[in-house]
């Protein structure tokens, strides 16, 4: 089973290109399908959850080609079924979007439950609550969702709770109903804007997303479009978070500031400096950090998706910090693996108190979800001495290439799948 074995110590330094937003390739992944048409989409992240996606397509008969790394070409024309229910897609939270987008283009659909990291107990009422609202009839039994509708009619949806999923699957299907829809309490993360822009590309007529009231006149056919997915939010707040905790200078690349900026002012906060241009972030911390309060909070807030990378830091920080996660309700498995590696941290319930401490101690960790384990990375490459992270399947369900990456700014980090590989490195890196 492939690890990460590394030594740490070494500040990041340098410069670091980002990817495509995992989270909105996945979702427009599903609304491409929305047309008989041809469909563009560069910027796209090869990562594994992205490729279980377009793999799932294909597995239905979808034509999709991917026409370099980061480009695609589908068309959904020819689709033979409308069930997704395959080993590659159980293992991803996204599959849910097939069900919007089947339902908006065919009245129909059938998505196995999702799966995804084990974060919380993950719902999908909301939804249900939206398609039922839309005039579908949605059952869950056996392993799968199945919703069947005559048809579908624009409705007033209030939802329960901020959702980016239910948000996102909502305006999909109501894209295709008929008369207007509007969504209350709606989402406002970069990639629900970044959704509603594809939808609008292939003649969608989609107004309001990114605040908390998006309206849908439904329209009666898509057609194709070149799209092209905005930066990932969350691996450019990845690399701004182990800059600030290796005491690093780093340059994030390919980046929109504006969506960076809870991140950003917590790291001045923190003591850090942050200089923006126009597509790029450079983090750089000379200093030890200084503590701070968080409470992960729906976009503009805090991202939940960044509170473990934010808590390994606070961890080194002076003094105590209090982390306290809003969104989902067992986020902080990973504090168990970083205390093996020194840090001091007491989980209340949905809150952290850390206590900072001068460092950490290389050891060995395992990746319990995505974040955690980019999180775990993060304190392996602060750590005095050689530290292994297993699991990282759950890492590259999310970050393209990401111990290059971070070699690339001068990290001592390898990925191994034998202990005389590990010896080898030890020895090189003594
Ligand atoms: C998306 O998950 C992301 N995943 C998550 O990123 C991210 O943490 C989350 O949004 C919040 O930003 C993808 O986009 C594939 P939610 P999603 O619906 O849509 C509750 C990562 O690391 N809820 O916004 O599943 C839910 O339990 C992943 O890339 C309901 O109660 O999140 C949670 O407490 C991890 N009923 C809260 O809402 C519902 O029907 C927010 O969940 C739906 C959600």
């Amino acid at each position: 089973m492939e690890k990460y074995v590394l030594n740490g110590g070494n500040p990041l330094v340098g410069e670091v290109e980002i990817g495509g937003a995992k989270n909105a390739a996945l979702a427009i992944l599903a609304a491409a399908t929305m047309t008989d048409e041809t469909v563009y989409i560069d910027n796209m992240p090869d990562v594994y959850d992205t490729n279980a996606m377009l793999q799932a397509m294909r597995s239905v008969g979808i034509f999709v080609e991917r026409t370099d790394r980061h480009s695609v070409k589908i068309n959904a024309s020819q689709i033979k079924n409308y069930t997704f229910d395959n080993d590659d897609i159980k293992k991803i939270r996204a599959s849910y979007y097939f069900l919007g987008a089947l339902l908006g283009k065919y009245k129909q659909g059938v998505v196995v439950l999702p799966g995804g990291c084990s974060i919380g107990l993950r719902p999908i009422d909301q939804h249900i609550k939206g398609f039922t609202a839309l005039g579908a009839k949605v059952t869950t039994g056996y392993g799968v969702i199945d919703a069947k509708a005559d048809a579908l009619v624009g409705s007033h949806i209030y939802l329960d709770v901020v959702s980016v999923g239910a948000t996102i699957n909502i305006m999909m299907a109501a894209s295709m109903a008929e008369g207007k829809t509007i969504i209350e309490n709606a989402a406002k993360e970069p990639h629900v804007v970044d959704i509603a822009n594809f939808l609008n590309s292939m003649g969608a007529d989609i107004k309001g997303a990114g605040t908390d009231v998006i309206r849908i006149r439904g329209v009666e056919k898509l057609h194709g479009t070149e799209y092209t997915i905005i930066p990932d939010q969350i691996e450019a707040g990845t690399f701004m978070m182990a800059a600030a905790a290796t005491k690093g200078d780093v340059t994030i690349k390919n980046v929109i500031p504006k969506h960076l900026e809870a991140i950003s002012a917590k790291l001045v906060e923190m003591g850090c400096q942050i200089h923006e241009s126009d597509d790029a972030v450079r983090v750089v911390a000379t200093r030890r950090l200084q503590n701070t309060h968080i409470k992960t909070l729906p976009y503009p807030g805090f991202p939940t998706d960044m509170q473990p990378q934010m808590t390994v830091a606070l961890g080194l920080a002076s003094g105590i910090s209090i982390v306290t996660e809003s969104i989902f309700e067992n986020r902080f498995k990973y504090v168990e693996e970083l205390t093996r590696m020194g840090a001091s941290i007491k989980v209340e319930g949905s809150t952290a108190i850390i206590e900072g401490v001068d460092k950490y101690t290389g050891a060995s960790v395992s990746a319990p979800d995505l974040r955690a384990g980019a999180a775990l990375v993060i304190a392996a490459l602060t750590a005095e001495g050689f530290s292994t992270v297993e699991d990282i399947k759950y890492i590259e369900r999310g970050y393209e290439d990401f111990d290059q990456k971070l070699r690339d700014l001068g990290a001592q980090i390898e990925k191994v799948d034998s202990d005389k590989e590990i010896q080898k490195f030890k020895l090189k890196n003594a």
